[in-house]
């Protein structure tokens, strides 16, 4: 009864309940979750480490089905299975973040935890999605974010990591844009609250830009663009050329953003690095050991070839 259990089958809050399991079980949980990469990408980077350390061979990575009415209940159930790790994703990230322990000041500043570990006095949160925007930018782009002007569009949670992340490296300048403007009071708040904090603006997505630069980069922390239907969250035309385009989405590989942005001459990359980075931080913080972010961005993209 150990690694029986099919690791690419989407599982319930029911079969959690007759969880048989006696192996090391780790899960990301979401809703919907049918199409994530998180349990390739992690049992890929399990394996590789599995050669030098035998005790991960136990180990396997699921993915279960959870509404947000049902998370509470849920994380009290995995953490009684003995679930060493969880990654969250939507919707679960705020709501998950007000019942764990703060494993760090990056949880309590974006309010928002997308990883947990088990410890004997509960689960405790993480927030990796900030290391996984830095590594992926810098890795895809090659730069520092440091020497940047960031266009960050959204205001949800994914934007609120972003702008932590941004304002933690100490970027040169960051705007902020939302389709509801209102909600950008709140992230700015938290900005304020850092040890230094880059000038910030604020407007709406449809308005013009408060000021444009040659050292622009545009990151997309909205959900724009997950359905092929959907209009671009930001028109690029007034931008120059050597801005950067960043959309944390990865499926579509291509969204209209970035079909644009390439047709102006940009340099692009879509969210399969910040996954890939994200899901490092949280085995690592798991297992003590250094798992291969390119182990996991190639299974991540082998995955995402076949769905
Ligand atoms: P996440 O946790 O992934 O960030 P979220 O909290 O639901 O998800 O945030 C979704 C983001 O996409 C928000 O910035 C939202 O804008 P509003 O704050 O105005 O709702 C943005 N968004 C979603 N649908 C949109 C649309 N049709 N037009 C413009 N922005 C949209």
């Amino acid at each position: 009864m150990k690694n029986d259990l099919p690791s690419d089958a989407l599982y319930t809050l029911e079969d959690l309940e007759k969880w048989p399991r006696e192996g090391t079980s780790l899960a990301v949980l979401g809703h919907p979750v049918k199409h994530s990469l998180s349990p390739p990408m992690h049992n890929a980077a399990l394996a590789e480490l599995n050669r030098d350390h035998p005790e991960f061979s136990d180990w396997t990575y699921y993915k279960f089905d959870i509404q947000p009415e049902e998370l509470k209940s849920a994380l009290g159930k995995f953490y009684r299975k003995g679930f060493k790790g969880l990654n969250l994703t939507v919707p679960h990230k705020i709501l998950a973040a007000q019942w764990v322990n703060i494993g760090e000041a990056e949880v309590e500043l974006t309010e928002a935890c997308n990883t947990l570990l088990w410890t004997e006095n509960g689960y405790q949160g993480y927030n990796t999605d900030l290391y996984g925007l830095t590594s992926a930018i810098e890795d895809e782009f090659k730069i520092q974010l440091q020497d940047r002007d960031v266009l960050l569009l959204g205001a949800g949670g994914a934007a609120r990591a972003a702008a932590v992340a941004c304002g933690q490296t100490g970027v040169r300048s960051l705007t902020l844009a939302n389709r509801t403007v209102s909600k950008l009071d709140a992230i700015r708040g938290v900005l304020e609250k850092l040890e230094s904090c880059p000038p910030v603006d604020t407007c709406a997505l449809d308005q013009p830009l408060p000021s444009v630069s040659e050292r622009m980069i545009v990151i997309n922390a909205t959900s724009l663009g997950l359905d092929p239907d959907d209009p671009t969250p930001a028109d690029l035309r007034k931008l120059p050329a050597s801005t950067l385009v960043f959309d944390m989405i990865y499926n579509p590989a291509r969204t209209k953003l970035l079909k644009e942005a390439e047709s102006l001459g940009m340099q692009v990359a879509n969210g399969l690095g910040m996954l890939a980075y994200q899901g490092e931080r949280s085995l690592k913080i798991w297992t003590q050991k250094n798992p291969s972010a390119k182990t996991m961005f190639a299974a991540a993209q082998a995955g995402l070839q076949s769905t």
